[in-house]
């Protein structure tokens, strides 16, 4: 029998990662073999980790935090999403040999958002927070639903402004920072900073959330963000995390590299009871403590 296909996600660092998981259960679910790794590149030594890979037979790659951008460069030939966005979080080998980039991030939250949360984006008043990498590929696929405004705040104004410009022919979109909000109220906050990672929340102007509004980090924990924290605290209908994005991405991945579309509430629900079962052991020591 051959030797299984081999997929990784590279970024740096890359610990965190349920890539890994996800892809093992996706393989589980449709029958593929594959086998699927994490790996710590950092990005002095990406390209050539990107070249080796594929050299030894490796047959597509994830790409995360920070290496997207270079992901983007690194592609021989990118889809319309990818080159919107100047970044890609996934790379295909094509039987040409050509390295083929695509972001698979927008979809993914996008699916997250309308589908398994049921919300609708049209006519809503949107607030993007950060204006990195992380938002550059949500920014073309948000404003295809149609929300009455798109407007992305970020910690340094000027990028939000800039950011905001390149997109401007796809829609309501404006950049400002974030005491330049007032008091503007918004139907959902979505948080693309990455002042989670460090256990920081952004500087929001108070009542920035309409009542009844929506919360979502983009980013995702074993515990609730400090964002999901603090939507609950002001009231949100609903405040969640990203690891519904995280698996939808994935899922559109394994979709261009296999061709088959895995099932993912299954995987959703099978990650958030993990995360339900460890944050009530007594003995984890990521628990909160009472
Ligand atoms: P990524 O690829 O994850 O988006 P990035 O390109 O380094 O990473 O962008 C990080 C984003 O998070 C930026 O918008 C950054 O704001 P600045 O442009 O002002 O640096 C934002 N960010 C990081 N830490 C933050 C914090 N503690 N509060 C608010 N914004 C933060």
């Amino acid at each position: 029998m051959s030797a299984a296909d081999r997929y990784a996600v590279f970024g740096h660092p890359i610990g965190h990662s349920q890539s890994p998981r996800i892809h093992a259960l996706f393989a589980e679910q449709t029958g593929e073999r594959l086998v699927y790794t994490a790996q710590d590149v950092p990005p002095e030594t990406f390209e050539p980790c990107v070249r080796n890979f594929f050299a030894q037979g490796g047959k597509g790659l994830n790409c995360t935090v920070p290496l997207k951008e270079l992901a983007w460069k690194i592609a021989d030939r990118r889809s319309e999403r990818a080159e919107r966005s100047k970044a890609v979080n996934t790379l295909a080998l094509r039987p040409d040999r050509t390295v083929y980039g695509d972001n698979t991030d927008g979809i993914g939250l996008i699916r997250d958002l309308t589908v398994n949360l049921e919300l609708s984006l049209e006519n809503r008043r949107i607030l993007l927070l950060g204006a990195g990498g992380a938002s550059r590929g949500v920014i073309g696929p948000l404003l295809e639903q149609n929300p009455s405004r798109l407007t992305i705040a970020n910690r340094t104004p000027e990028k939000a402004v800039r950011l905001a410009g390149e997109f401007c022919d796809l829609g309501p979109i404006s950049g400002c920072g974030f005491s330049d909000l007032g008091t503007e109220s918004f139907d959902l906050i979505l948080n693309a900073t990455a002042a989670s990672l460090t256990g920081e929340l952004p500087d929001l102007p108070k009542n920035i959330l309409r009542p009844g509004g929506c919360g979502y980090d983009l980013a995702y924990g074993m515990e609730p963000t400090p964002f999901v924290r603090w939507g609950r605290e002001t009231g949100a209908s609903l405040s969640v995390d990203g690891i519904g994005m995280l698996v939808e991405q994935a899922a559109e991945a394994f979709f261009i590299w296999r061709g088959i579309r895995p099932e993912t509430r299954p995987v959703i629900d099978f990650l958030n009871r993990e995360r339900r079962a460890r944050c009530q052991a007594p003995d984890n020591p990521a628990s909160p403590r009472y």
